[in-house]
């Protein structure tokens, strides 16, 4: 950390400093997630709205984290704000079937075209959770491969092989880990070996078709076709985690855009309109093994939700979103993707070949190349270069500039973005780099 970037952050988050200190004795680490917690500690957030984040010191910050990345259109926006408030009148949860929840699944069955069936859970962990077990019900096998730097949330199957170095184990208190095997993200011919030698016990393959935590890395058409080939032809479950990636480009799926044909897929973050959601997606003949009207328990999966599973007001907010993206046309997606187009340009050229920033559409990342590093094509690629300094950057901008990436973490762009905060990027990446220099 650069120290005149500390000492900057300091001062001007000196009662965040202290509220951290009470969050820490209630709170585990402080935090409710562990990647929220950065050096020193993190600014505690009053209030948020459009594009900023402004904390208990009253700073302001221009938010590229967008919560979780859920927030395509910004901060509260007003559609979505208006019909919460009203659904607030109407009752936030009813512990019913509500009228919400076939709204927002007419919207999500046709801009998807797998999700014939849908089943809402409350986050996209459980979502995750019940594709894997249906899966393993479906098919009578035990055994799912994930990739290396995957990340499906904390659900106990697949809490593994996300962090650099890929086998050890991520946390102790998992069960079952023998059953979980994991593969190397764009490497078609390596993947396809360590999945031959499990394939009679494959139940499925899960896959996010950008590796989002692992690094803001695009998968290749071909090895996302490759690995589809090897499930088809081994009745293997073919799982698209569309989590971040869900009406991130377009309205629909990436899996539509790249021509796959996935057999489940999860959704969350957008769809839920910034409130909590995770969905279970897939096509009839698949998703009728949680139905308990047609099989027993011996051959069906209990597939969730809970308590707040469909609660309306998630279901009012994710289906406001929708209506409001899809009146917002192409032209949404079209200023989103071009933004993300000149950032990574714009970065690569700044930092002149001591870094790549990946990413597709409006998500980016940049990684600071080391030694061993030439190109990024997966998650051991992203571990290998100086995440140190990538942190100090993001820090940087945080403590001097007012602008908010989770230190590590890559950016989103939003609807409430503007030409001018690509500009103030780019000063703060010369600033960075004029110190980095000295
Ligand atoms: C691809 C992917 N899958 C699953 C999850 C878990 O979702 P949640 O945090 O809502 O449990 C995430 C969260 O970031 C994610 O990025």
């Amino acid at each position: 950390m650069i120290k005149n970037d500390l000492k900057s952050y300091k001062i001007k988050t000196k009662k965040s400093a202290e509220l951290f200190k009470k969050s820490k004795k209630l709170h585990v680490n402080g935090v409710h997630h562990n990647i929220r917690f950065f050096e020193p500690y993190p600014f505690i957030t009053k209030s948020s709205s459009g594009k900023f984040l402004i904390d208990v010191d009253s700073n302001k910050y221009v938010d590229y984290w967008m919560g979780h990345w859920s927030l395509i259109l910004g901060h509260s926006p007003k559609n979505v704000r208006t019909n919460v408030r009203m659904q607030l009148d109407n009752g936030w949860i009813h512990g019913t079937v509500s009228k919400n929840s076939i709204d927002l699944s007419e919207k999500i069955s046709k801009a998807v075209p797998v999700a014939e069936k849908i089943r809402y859970a409350s986050t996209g962990t459980e979502a995750t959770m019940y594709a894997v077990r249906l899966a393993r019900t479906i098919t009578k096998r035990k055994t799912i491969a994930k990739i290396d730097g995957g990340w499906h949330g904390y659900t106990t199957d697949l809490l593994k092989t996300i962090n650099w170095p890929f086998h050890k184990s991520e946390s102790s208190g998992l069960t079952d880990e023998k059953h979980i095997i994991s593969l190397p993200y764009n490497n078609l011919e390596k993947s396809v070996k360590i999945l031959k030698t499990k394939k009679n016990d494959l139940a499925a393959i899960i896959i996010e078709p950008v590796l989002g935590g692992g690094g803001c890395i695009p998968a290749t058409r071909e090895y996302l076709l490759g690995i589809q080939e090897f499930c088809h032809k081994n009745n293997i479950l073919f799982i698209l985690d569309e989590i971040v990636t869900g009406f991130r480009f377009r309205f629909g799926c990436l899996y539509n855009t790249m021509k796959l044909d996935p057999d489940l897929v999860t959704l969350g973050k957008i769809v839920g309109g910034g409130f909590p959601i995770g969905v279970i997606c897939g096509k009839n003949e698949l998703m009728k093994y949680a139905s308990t009207s047609i099989f027993s328990k011996t051959d069906r999966a209990y597939i969730g939700g809970g308590t707040f599973s469909a609660n309306p007001l998630t279901m009012m907010a994710g289906s406001t979103m929708l209506t409001t993206i899809k009146n917002k046309g192409n032209l949404l997606y079209k200023k989103l993707n071009s933004f993300g187009i000149e950032t990574r340009k714009m970065l690569d050229k700044k930092f002149g070949g001591s870094v790549i920033t990946t990413g597709i559409g409006s998500l980016f990342l940049t990684h600071f190349l080391s030694d061993s590093t030439y190109e990024i094509n997966n998650a051991a690629d992203a571990a290998k270069c100086n995440i140190k300094k990538l942190h100090d950057y993001h820090f940087h901008m945080i403590a001097k500039d007012g602008i908010f990436f989770l230190p590590g973490k890559l950016g989103a762009f939003s609807d409430v973005h503007t030409k001018s905060d690509i500009a103030n990027l780019a000063k703060s990446t010369d600033e960075f780099l004029t110190k980095f220099k000295k």
